[in-house]
């Protein structure tokens, strides 16, 4: 059983601390596999750069060998993340201990000074950010039953989540970037519970989710009201991208073609949904299927929360155990329709915060990437971080 030093985070560095204190303070969180810090810099070669696989808004992922010989994935959170040690483990062991065919596991983590390291079960054939939707070279042929595979395994895997996990979690942050394809291109959620390791205050988790706005249900982002319906919301962004092959949002493409589930509803409205299936399939798909996927995708993104089906019933939806009713099908809410969005935290000063993340934003309106946001319309709107609150629709 690893040892806590006593200058651990805040409530470790109390000069009065007894042994018997510590022991009651790590009571209930033993169980958490912890690595030290000397370990995971071995497996890492010194968090060497070419082992480096990735960055994102909660740090750094290294691949790393660990002591006999299994494979991780290694992510340093960025300094941040200054939990307390208790709480820190506390929200490791919840996320530790759920286990699901469709989620990354999580086997352990480092807490060390201000050391906060997670380490998680390596997936050997990356995101579907980087396949799938990429502009790389991609060697992964993603035929339709495998698109069929990964759309049921996330769905099975946030149903889990949302539905049989106690209490449950609602992810904050489904997008393709987040589904990671093991070697059999089973697809694993990753990242869940994260944004419970942070304090409330790290400022870049409004910027981290303001950099994903193509997937944020327009309720979340707006009046910043969390349900896991804001998560079944993000799903049918992902879903659409699927089938479509295509990023959410593509400021490269004409007015009109940048906002693919504005796309998505007018062929539907045309009964022409056929359409906008992946060409690259060359037509080897079902097209029931495929057109009731994009449906299905709709449903979840309707503007209103309460319309979109909880996530069990979106998984009986796709494998045809469940009957969707079209006559319900409504608009979906789009966050492109708003021309103003004002990140406000009161933790921070607004005006600074407004800047950084129009930055954000408009740093990158050139390229693919989902970090795009409309100026076009005329409403205006609040995008609140601080007015959070987990609520069951
Ligand atoms: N368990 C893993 N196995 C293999 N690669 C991983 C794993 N976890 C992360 N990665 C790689 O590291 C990259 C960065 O992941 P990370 O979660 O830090 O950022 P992100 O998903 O792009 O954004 P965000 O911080 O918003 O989740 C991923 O895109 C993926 O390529
Ligand atoms: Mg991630």
């Amino acid at each position: 059983m690893p040892c806590f030093p006593c200058s651990f985070g805040k409530r470790v560095e109390s000069a009065v601390r007894t042994p018997a204190a510590a022991a009651e303070e790590f009571a209930g969180v033993q169980n958490v596999k912890q690595y030290s810090y000397k370990e995971l810099k071995v497996a890492t070669d010194d968090f060497c750069i070419t082992n480096k696989i990735g960055e994102g808004g909660f740090g750094s992922v290294y691949k790393g060998k660990l002591k006999h010989g299994k494979v991780a994935a290694i992510k340093v959170l960025s300094a941040e993340s200054q939990q307390g040690v208790r709480e820190f483990l506390t929200e490791i062991k919840v996320i530790s201990e759920i286990q699901h065919e469709n989620l990354v596991k999580l086997y352990g983590c480092c807490v060390e000074g201000s050391h906060r390291i997670l380490v998680y079960n390596y997936l050997e054939n990356n995101s579907l950010a980087q396949t799938l939707l990429g502009r790389g070279n991609c060697s992964i042929k993603f035929t339709w039953r495998i698109r069929w595979n990964i759309c049921v395994g996330i769905a099975r895997g946030l149903a889990f989540l949302h539905e049989e996990v106690r209490p449950h979690i609602v992810h904050r942050d489904i997008k393709a970037s987040n589904i990671l394809l093991d070697k059999d291109l089973t697809p694993k959620i990753s990242d869940f519970g994260l944004a419970r390791l942070m304090p409330p205050n790290a400022t870049h988790v409004s910027t981290r989710v303001a950099g994903t706005l193509g997937y944020l249900a327009p309720e979340y982002a707006v009046r910043g009201q969390l349900t896991r319906k804001a998560d079944i919301y993000s799903f049918g962004v992902l879903l659409v991208e699927i089938v479509s092959g295509r990023c959410n949002t593509n400021m490269r493409m004409p007015d009109g073609d940048r906002y693919l589930l504005e796309r998505i509803w007018e062929y539907y409205q045309r009964r022409e949904l056929v359409e906008l299936v992946d060409i690259s399939l060359e037509g080897h798909y079902d097209v029931e299927e495929a057109c009731r996927f994009l449906k299905i995708g709709l449903l979840c993104t309707q503007d209103a929360p309460k319309l979109r089906p909880a996530m069990s019933s979106v998984v009986k939806m796709l494998t045809g155990e469940k009957c969707i009713d079209e006559m319900k099908i409504t608009a979906p809410g789009l966050l492109s329709d708003l021309s103003e969005v004002t990140i406000r935290n009161t933790h921070d000063n607004a005006d600074t915060r407004t800047t950084s993340v129009y930055k954000d934003l408009y740093s990158s309106s050139d390229s693919m990437n989902n970090s795009t946001f409309s100026s076009g319309a005329s409403t205006s709107a609040t995008l609140t971080f601080t007015a959070v609150k987990e609520r069951s629709l």
